[in-house]
């Protein structure tokens, strides 16, 4: 065997072993980056922002129309949007709206803050009653009596053009603490 052939079998061994690693890091490369679009793919639109409710200011009625006796105004979305998906024309609630003797408009939720029911306003006895259990309320919002521990809930509002518009909000049911659910 010549001398000059020693190295170049010692070299073999090394060289098979350079592509192999080599291959496989191209593969896995390549592997890689086909795969990141394909599981991001999947996994969209997994932590995007999930909308429940609307907060776009609502247009409900026309100043003009108000007066002492609160107008039950039933509130919609134009549309809400989820990750997924978009409704259009969606409920939302109501809102019980009137101007005061001030003359300024306000805006109390429909929904009983003891549990969630819907209040209807007696015209006679100018208050708020819930029927589920009883709770009453003046007419403006606070608590007469029944089990709820808060008034009825303000809607924050503005007016522009003479039309009064109303943000939705949900409140927790239950508690003395007005919080948004
Ligand atoms: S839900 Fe209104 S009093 Fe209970």
């Amino acid at each position: 065997m010549a001398d000059d052939d020693e190295p170049r079998e010692g070299r073999a061994p090394d060289r098979r072993v350079f592509l192999k690693v080599a291959t496989c890091a191209l593969g896995g490369g390549i592997g890689v980056a086909a795969g990141v679009p394909a599981v991001s793919y999947l996994l969209h639109p997994v932590g995007g922002r999930t909308v429940t409710a609307s907060t776009e200011p609502i247009d409900a009625i026309a100043v003009r129309e108000l007066g002492l006796d609160p107008v039950r105004v039933p509130l919609r979305a134009r549309a809400v949007r989820d990750a997924w998906s978009s409704t259009l024309d969606v409920p939302l609630g109501a809102a019980w709206i009137r101007r005061d003797e001030q003359g300024e408009v306000k805006a109390l939720s429909s929904v009983c803050p003891h549990l969630g029911c819907a209040v209807a306003f007696n015209q006679p006895a100018r208050e708020f009653r819930c029927p589920c259990h009883d709770s009453a309320f003046a007419v403006d919002g606070q608590r007469q009596r029944g089990p709820s521990e808060r008034d009825l809930d303000p809607l924050p509002l503005t007016i522009e053009k003479g039309r009064v518009l109303i943000t939705w909000v949900r409140f927790r049911a239950g508690g003395s603490s007005r919080d948004p659910a």
